[in-house]
């Protein structure tokens, strides 16, 4: 054992950092995480009425769907989130995550790497068709916003299989404290499409431009309607009245549109609020402590805000593993950390 405090080892501990900012990405190794089971009062997922060849049960009427992004710049992120997910559950073993990949990407290695972590994780990766969507995507400036696996939440209903009627989609930058079985019995009323959480004293004036609002024909389309901002980062949504109302095709449209004329500044979401503002079901602010990311401008610190908390969302420009790496991290990075599962080349435990 080398003493922690000689010279010689921080010389080593920094040659290992820079070698480890030097590697790709991908040649990031990730530990193993506990085993999570059922509590005795779990429904089973695998009744007789399901085959066997229905290997990962995902058509049983007791999973539980969770519908994430990956890929390998984002998986650090990822695996923390299953990580807190299975931990707060109290039926882990009837959770089923999909995980949407883009299919230009390694699918086998993001599966290597999942099942290295979660060796009894039921999961299923689908590969996303990037080009289906980039050609939609409005550009002049390609920011991060508009990567194309951003848009992949608007073609779940296309992209999961038939049977799966309600999925909970998230965002890769959160962590949830709190049994997401609560967060997926979101109730969506008679006819809702998507529970997210609303923000109604967001001025919504900001995320369109004025060529849409000086346009009656496409602003009308905001007139009438309680129209709140919601965040798609965390939503619950009835994919057969996704399917039944084909919103995906109306999402694009709007996206067309955007091409033609810009209405609205880049990113996934102003479709989202065109289609749904106003006409979607509540998620309790307990579900979306937002902005821990911080402030897009002066990289300032967020709190919490007032009330409970069930899952906390580091949405901005900041991620809590990238701050936690280069030794300048917020208070409240503190909170994610003990979800991170990289096996970081310095660390003492093995
Ligand atoms: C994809 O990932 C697997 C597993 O990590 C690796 O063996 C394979 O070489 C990779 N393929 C490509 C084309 O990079
Ligand atoms: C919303 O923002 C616009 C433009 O930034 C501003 O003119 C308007 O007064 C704001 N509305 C409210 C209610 O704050």
């Amino acid at each position: 054992m080398k003493n922690p405090k000689s010279p010689y080892f921080l010389l080593l501990l920094v040659s290992l950092l820079s070698f480890s900012n030097a590697t790709e990405q991908r040649q990031q190794q990730f530990r193993e995480a506990p085993q999570f089971y059922n509590s005795p009062d779990c429904p089973s997922i695998s009744s007789d009425d399901y085959d066997d060849n229905d290997d990962n049960h995902v058509c049983s009427d007791v999973a539980i769907h969770v519908a994430m992004t990956l890929d390998i710049v984002y998986i650090r992120g990822s695996l923390a989130a299953v990580l807190s997910v299975l931990q707060h559950s109290t039926c882990p073993q009837n959770i089923i995550f999909h995980f949407v990949s883009s299919a230009s990407s390694n699918s086998t290695h993001l599966k290597v790497t999942l099942s290295h972590s979660f060796p009894f994780l039921k999961f299923r990766v689908h590969a996303f068709d990037d080009s289906s969507v980039s050609g939609l995507i409005s550009t002049s400036i390609r920011s991060a916003l508009d990567c194309p696996l951003n848009y992949a939440r608007s073609y779940l209903a296309n992209i999961l299989p038939l049977c799966v009627r309600r999925v909970v989609y998230l965002d890769s930058d959160l962590v949830l404290v709190d049994d997401i079985a609560k967060l997926a019995a979101t109730p969506l009323g008679e006819d809702s499409v998507l529970a997210a959480p609303e923000y109604c004293n967001a001025n919504f004036t900001t995320y369109f431009t004025p060529t849409f609002w000086s346009n009656p024909s496409l602003s009308l389309t905001l007139a009438n309607r309680k129209a709140c901002y919601f965040n798609t980062g965390v939503m619950v949504i009835d994919l057969n009245r996704w399917r039944d109302g084909d919103y995906t095709k109306k999402i694009e449209e709007w996206m067309e549109l955007q091409k033609r004329m810009r209405i609205y500044e880049l990113g996934s979401l102003p479709p989202f609020l065109l289609v749904f503002a106003g006409n979607i079901k509540p998620v309790d602010h307990r579900w979306n402590q937002h902005g821990l990311g911080g402030d897009n401008y002066r990289g300032l610190c967020r709190d919490l805000h007032p009330g409970p908390v069930s899952l906390l969302h580091w949405s901005g420009k900041g991620k809590p593993w990238v701050r936690l790496d280069a030794s300048r991290p917020c208070p409240l990075d503190a909170l994610w950390a003990p979800y991170d599962l990289l096996q970081t080349p310095f660390s003492l435990d093995s």
